[in-house]
């Protein structure tokens, strides 16, 4: 399908169709971009003045959008006039595990793409590119193309419509979005219609090398983005399995991960050792994979990679565990500091968030929790924790914690987040927290009082003199 792309339409504006049209908008000035989502706040937060109420956080995003906002980039709710408007269309929707019926818990929930498809053929007009943009199972290219061409059935040849489906999928990483999508390592490209192709390329070559530009069959296309984010979060189980054998035995998961990642052949990154991977995407596309793999008969392959998923989930509930163990075995009316909720750094979301399972694991000890974020606000903690947050003035006031069953209220600050508490733990790296004073913090905190370091941000030699006692992550010297 020969096609000069003039206008594309992105259906769905989450992390992924915001950002990446962004980058696409400020690179091509000559297209018209429009992001569309049936989600009228989120929208309405993409169109708001103040450029800090955008709906996600990303270092570089304020100064794209403000660049070509209103210009050749457009956010709206009129799907279908958007629609009718492409000559190119990117499906970026959201596809979670599917929560009920056939592959419950492990295949992934189509929904949102099927009614993409459907307003593309309802509305789309003349020749008209489809490309996956969304993380999908291997052959959802088919479901689409069906779809597509089911509605041309009935309709008089002179007046069918014409649509070539791509695979184009994603590897932006949060809270690095705007540099991933700059310079990517790879942009790929799957599909057999060499015109749709060379159109999809062309855009890309605006600004990517043509020798990161991959093309391959439609079906190793998406198959590639889940083993992707497959091998990614296999890393990090990997190196959080070795972080717990480091600790039983003296070794350093640090400097073990120096000495393999030195070796090219394994290289140095997706090895920091952690509370266990977070984020809408590892959990959700192996889950996925061990669902093809089952479908396809291969119990074996799907075996193993179910390993990293209980690894990772293992991995969360054993940190909240040993915080019980070392503050002699109970927390219950106790006050704890959590600094970082957010996934990783650098982000505001919170999906899948080791954070969200050692909070309740803390709460459901009785414990109160002091949370403390820069970007995570405190709406959405009490959507994740599914628990409204307590009267801070009520809570320090001590004799009034005795036969609290655990609670939580959001710190603005990081030095009030650590006032009266037993403990500080790490969750998330932010920078701000490796700056941390920890003599001032020593003297907000009771004592016996102690610092869980999940990330490995703080230097040792910054807290010593403190007098907190130390835990960092695969460290064998806490023993
Ligand atoms: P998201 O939930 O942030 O955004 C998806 C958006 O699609 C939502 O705003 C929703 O309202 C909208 N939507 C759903 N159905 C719609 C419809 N029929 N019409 C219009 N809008 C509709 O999701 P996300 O994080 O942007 O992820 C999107 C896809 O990209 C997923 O498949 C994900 O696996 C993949 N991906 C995500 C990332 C990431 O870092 N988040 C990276 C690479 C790939
Ligand atoms: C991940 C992939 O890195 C992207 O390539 C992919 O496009 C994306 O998923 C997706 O498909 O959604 P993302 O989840 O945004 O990106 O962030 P990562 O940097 O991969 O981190 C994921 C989780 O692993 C975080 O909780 C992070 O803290 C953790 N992590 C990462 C570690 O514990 N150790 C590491 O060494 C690296």
């Amino acid at each position: 399908m020969k096609c000069n792309v003039k206008n594309i339409c992105c259906i769905g504006a989450g992390y992924v169709g915001g950002p990446t049209m962004s980058v696409i908008a400020d690179n091509c000035p000559d297209i018209d971009v429009n992001v569309v989502d049936i989600n009228e706040n989120r929208i309405n937060s993409w169109n708001d003045n103040d450029i800090n109420n955008l709906p996600i956080y990303e270092p570089g995003l304020k100064e794209i959008i403000n660049r070509c906002r209103g210009k050749n980039l457009f956010f709206s709710t009129k799907v279908e006039e958007k629609i009718s408007m492409a000559d190119l269309i990117f499906i970026s929707v959201n596809t979670p595990t599917k929560k009920k019926g056939i592959g419950a818990g492990e295949a992934s929930d189509l929904r949102y793409v099927e009614a993409c498809a459907r307003d593309v053929a309802k509305y789309s007009k003349g020749n008209t590119i489809v490309v996956e943009k969304s993380t999908l199972p291997v052959k959802t290219a088919e479901v689409i193309k069906n779809i597509l061409e089911a509605s041309q059935l009935n309709i008089q040849k002179n007046e069918q419509k014409n649509f070539s489906v791509l695979s184009n999928p994603e590897f932006l990483a949060e809270g690095s979005a705007i540099n991933d999508l700059e310079n990517p390592d790879r942009v790929l490209i799957g599909g057999e219609d060499k015109d749709a192709i060379l159109a999809l390329s062309d855009i890309y070559s605006k600004w990517v090398p043509k020798n990161k530009i991959l093309h391959t069959n439609i079906w190793s296309s998406e198959l590639a983005k889940l083993t992707a984010n497959a091998f990614l979060a296999q890393r990090i189980s990997s190196i959080n399995s070795i972080g717990a054998l480091c600790e039983a035995t003296g070794a350093d998961v640090r400097e073990v991960a120096r000495a393999i990642g030195s070796d090219s052949r394994i290289g140095s990154k997706f090895l920091d050792s952690g509370p266990g991977f977070g984020g809408s995407c590892f959990k959700k596309d192996i889950l996925n994979l061990v669902y093809l793999s089952k479908y396809f008969g291969l119990p074996e392959v799907a075996k193993f990679w179910e390993s990293v998923v209980n690894l990772n989930n293992w991995n969360q509930s054993r940190i909240s565990k040993l915080v019980v163990k070392k503050l002699f075995g109970t927390i219950s009316g106790k006050n704890l500091c959590i600094l970082g909720f957010a996934f990783k750094a650098n982000t505001n979301d919170t999906r899948e968030s080791a954070a969200i399972k050692i909070c309740k694991d803390l709460i459901d000890e009785g414990a109160i929790l002091h949370i403390h974020d820069p970007k995570v606000d405190i709406d959405q903690i009490e959507i994740d924790l599914c628990m409204k947050p307590i009267n801070k003035e009520f809570v320090s006031n001590e004799s009034n914690n005795k036969n609290r069953e655990g609670g939580w209220y959001f710190s603005k600050s990081i030095y009030e987040a650590c006032d009266g508490t037993d403990a500080v733990i790490v969750l998330t790296e932010w920078e701000i927290y490796s700056e941390i004073d920890w003599l001032k913090v020593a003297r907000k905190m009771r004592s016996p009082s102690w610092v869980f370091d999940t990330r490995s941000i703080i230097r040792k030699e910054k807290i010593k003199d403190s007098r907190i006692y130390f835990w960092r992550v695969g460290d064998g010297y806490n023993n």
